[in-house]
């Protein structure tokens, strides 16, 4: 039985008929039976009459007053409490009583192991107690907590703590009181015992802030990193955007059971422990970057996303794109932009893309939304944060800062709408945003196509630009966009041809606003290699007929290390596309030997910054390699990315062994020069593991061996890609040292049900069982049965449906036990249009078996109705 669904659209927005300036909240805390008790001060707005609907959920009321007396007049409805014949201005008590243990969803207030915590984003404080659940009511809150001194030593809240103190029974209380007014999203609590880091940060204007750091207890040695992030990011936000934090304390508190990554509440972060604890041993590179993005986002939002916060959920990308592309450009500015670029370019192309096209997709602003955890998408956030970045190639950092002054100016203090933001900066810049608006109304990935023309006898070159974005589910008719098109032009020996057009120099960034439009340039004294879409100057799919031999002069001249990267990977696209083709008519795999070359050159060449030749030796990953065709052949793209493993491998032995060896570091540090020496190194080892055996087995075993993680894991995970004899030995001898590490233990779970061994899907469902396994903890589902799900297309796509039945499983228990996890899990499952008729059938007969389940969630039906729709 699927309960009746409530879409809201966007247009329908109405403010709200009242206001709440004040809310006093006490916590009397207990596993099983937590007490709120929540004093608000009410304003009618207007002269409505109105009764007051607030909203609720999972909670036994206690106790309702108005100005202090017993207030009888009030009706529970499914998800409110509407209380009547109010007066235009009173204070409302509100007593009630929840559960945070057993409160498994992990939104409102939960256990995670011995803590109590809090997870408000987007509708969890409903589930805390009734109140106006929605982000443009701002209040000012303080927040008392009382429970039991030995279980909970330390009790924590958004703000500053103002008073505290000791009760009979072992009991103790503390205030705390945030003095800026926010919405209820940003409400946070936690209780619990833990090691405490403590450092301190001095602001621009000479203010010390107090930086606390609350990790389980045992993992003091795990949170340097963490520290030292934060400060990083104060810091740069003072220096890129002139922006300082606002209260005299910061807490991040790290908990192991957690839906998202981080949450940004109000001086009081609460994070996924994943993103916080990090030493040599336990955390790869990749782990050390991950955790100096995040820890930058969440403080990041402290200006975009808690100083001006959304007016409505449908404007979630005016924090997460801004803030996204904030935490962009501060990992670019600490460390290698060019493999920033690329890791959010394989991130839009691999996954946004595949998003944008299938049944959720929706613009960056969704017009309709019927769970709205279910729009912490992909779209949103990077597409969101790609919107974001065009606007700043269209109006150049100086202009884009004023623009975030003069929304600062607008809007500190309140909740605001994208058309706010997009109003700023073309009020600061003089610029005409208006074409460029429908990037957010607008859902789907353009296709720009590009044809040129080039006339000898007159110099002229002629690039015709069309663009054309194909219907998405929510949205059929589609119009073009204002996409900024970065180009640049090389002759013969790599030299850039200047722009230029009737005498004038033309801006490397071209508008592209018409459906076709043809940009002609005058002076090309030579044949051009176009260079086009640079930096990914906009989220399109790009078509242009590039010969391999302009593709691998690009990898070697292209001034900007992107577009080397980028070439690269349009070669390696052509490749796979012909191979996937010969694979599907039973021939075997042929590579050009100038492939290989353009590999050997990038390995040989002894300028490129190890880090960014790793990423062109990076061949794409399955999902990347699967958005280059219409209909996913997960089968043949599988096999067509081990045979070109097993050929550059082959045909670069001699190279990637020398490579590896000079990359050898006498010792681990994390330093950005390092990483890009061990990334190449790594990369090396995994080709190597797929050449000689004999070699393969001793390299991969002795590098296992190492002191650090990023050593050891790109170790076994070369093992298990190549399935070489040491690898189950060596996964054994892992889980006898980190078993008791849930963190450390989600790799190897990550590996094992990525493995491109037979039998990929009775591994995982014989690990769901391991100790080290819990369906209760979100991070080792993800670990386990999302990258089984999500990571091994070959074996999730199986051709007897086998991987849709495990999932139909898991979500059959995770449906009620974490609908948002269970959510994000079966976004593989909706994708059925992009295969072969036999597999859509079976999708779609699993995702009917779902649709009969009794108290589906909102969050999976609203999936489910989209994809059979
Ligand atoms: N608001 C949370 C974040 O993205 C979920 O940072
Ligand atoms: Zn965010």
């Amino acid at each position: 039985m699927t309960q009746q669904l409530q879409a809201k659209y966007r247009h329908d927005y109405q403010a709200p008929e009242f206001s709440i300036t004040d809310i006093d909240l006490t916590f009397v805390l207990d596993t099983e039976k937590t007490r709120v008790t929540a004093v608000s001060q009410v304003q009618r707005q207007g002269s409505h009459r109105s009764p007051l609907r607030l909203d609720g959920e999972d909670l036994t009321l206690i106790e309702l007053q108005v100005d202090g007396k017993a207030w009888q007049d009030y009706a529970l409805e499914l998800g409110a409490l509407v209380i009547n014949n109010l007066p235009d201005r009173f204070t409302l008590t509100v007593i009630n009583e929840i559960s945070p243990a057993s409160n498994t969803a992990l939104e409102g207030l939960y256990q995670s192991g011995d803590a109590l915590c809090t997870q408000c984003e987007a509708e969890g404080f409903r589930h805390i107690t009734w109140y106006l659940d929605r982000p443009d009511v701002l209040a000012r809150f303080t927040t008392k907590i009382i429970a039991d001194k030995a279980a909970y030593p330390f009790l924590l809240s958004n703000g500053n703590r103002v008073d505290q103190g000791e009760l009979d029974g072992g009991r103790h209380w503390v205030q705390w009181q945030d003095p800026f007014p926010k919405p209820c999203y940003l409400f946070a609590l936690v209780a619990g015992d833990f090691d405490v880091l403590s450092d301190s940060f001095t602001t621009r204007s000479g203010r010390e802030v107090a930086l606390e750091l609350y990790v389980d207890r045992g993992n003091l040695d795990r949170a340097d990193w963490a520290m030292t992030s934060l400060k990083n990011s104060m810091k740069w936000d003072e220096t890129r955007f002139g922006l300082e934090y606002d209260l005299d304390i910061y807490m991040i508190v790290a908990v192991d059971f957690f839906n998202m990554g981080a949450m940004e509440n109000k001086g009081l972060n609460v994070f996924n422990s994943k993103y916080v604890l990090a030493r040599a041993e336990t955390a790869t590179d990749k782990d050390y970057l991950n955790i100096e993005r995040v820890i930058g986002h969440e403080y990041f939002h402290n200006w975009t996303g808690n100083r001006v916060t959304c007016r409505d959920w449908f404007q979630l990308s005016l924090k997460e794109g801004l803030t996204v592309f904030r935490d962009q450009e501060f990992s670019s500015d600490l460390g290698s932009r060019a493999v920033n670029r690329i890791s959010n370019v394989r991130t839009m192309r691999g996954m946004q893309f595949a998003e944008d096209a299938s049944p959720m997709a929706h613009p960056i602003r969704p017009e309709k939304v019927v769970e709205m955890n279910n729009f912490y998408t992909l779209t949103v956030y990077e597409k969101g944060a790609e919107v974001i970045r065009m606007l700043h190639t269209l109006l150049g950092e100086a202009n884009f800062q004023k623009g975030m002054l003069l929304y600062f100016e607008r809007h500190d203090g309140s909740a605001a709408t994208c058309d706010d933001f997009v109003q700023a900066m073309e009020d600061a810049s003089n610029i005409d945003l208006s074409h460029f608006r429908r990037w957010y109304s607008q859902s789907g990935t353009p296709v720009v196509t590009v044809h040129d023309d080039y006339n000898p006898e007159t110099e002229e070159y002629r690039l015709t630009i069309k663009q054309h974005t194909p219907p998405t589910a929510d949205q059929q008719d589609k119009q073009p966009l204002h996409i900024p098109f970065d180009i640049e032009l090389y002759d013969g020996e790599g030299q850039v041809i200047p722009l230029q057009h009737n005498g004038h120099p033309v801006h490397h960034v071209l508008n592209v606003t018409q459906a076709e439009q043809t940009f002609v340039f005058d002076n090309v004294y030579f044949q051009p290699v176009p260079s086009l879409l640079r930096e990914f100057s906009a989220p399109v799919k790009l078509e242009y007929k590039w010969s391999d031999s302009q593709l691998t002069f690009l990898m070697r001249h292209a001034r900007n290390d992107f577009s080397r990267w980028d070439a690269a990977q349009s070669l390696l696209a052509n490749v796979i596309k012909l191979n996937v083709a010969r694979h599907q008519q039973g021939q075997p795999l042929s590579v050009p030997q100038h492939i290989a070359d353009a590999f050997r050159a990038v390995l040989l060449d002894e300028k490129i910054d190890p880090a960014l030749a790793a990423e062109i030796m990076t061949l794409p990953s399955q999902n990347e390699m699967a958005e280059l065709f219409a209909t996913i052949d997960p089968g043949a793209i599988a096999a067509v990315h081990e045979s070109l493993t097993r050929v550059l491998a082959n045909e670069l032995a001699d190279e990637l062994l020398a490579v590896y060896n000079a990359m050898a570091l006498k010792q681990y540090r994390v330093d950005h020069a390092d990483i890009g020496k061990r990334a190449l190194r790594n990369v090396c080892l995994h080709y190597l593991a797929f050449g000689e055996p004999e070699l393969a087995e001793k390299l991969v075993t002795a590098q296992y061996h190492a002191d650090n993680m990023t050593d050891s894991l790109a170790a076994l995970s070369a093992a298990v890609a190549a399935q070489l004899p040491c690898r189950d030995r060596l996964l054994a001898e892992y889980d006898e040292k980190w078993h008791k590490d849930g963190l450390v233990m989600d790799k190897w779970f990550i590996l094992q049900a990525t493995s491109p061994a037979d039998g990929a899907l009775k591994q995982v469902r014989a690990l769901l069982n391991h100790r080290s396994f819990s369906m209760g903890n979100p991070n080792r589902i993800r670990s386990l049965i999302g990258a089984f799900v999500s990571g091994n297309p070959a074996a999730f796509h199986a051709q007897d449906g086998s991987g849709y039945q495990f999932l139909v499983e898991m979500l059959t228990e995770l449906n009620s036990r974490n609908p948002q996890v269970a959510s994000r899990l079966i976004e593989p499952l909706i994708r059925f249009k992009r295969y072969d008729d036999s597999r859509q059938g079976l999708m779609r007969s699993a995702l009917e078996q779902l649709q009969g389940l009794e108290n589906l969630s909102r969050d999976l039906s609203e999936k489910i109705d989209k994809a059979l729709a």
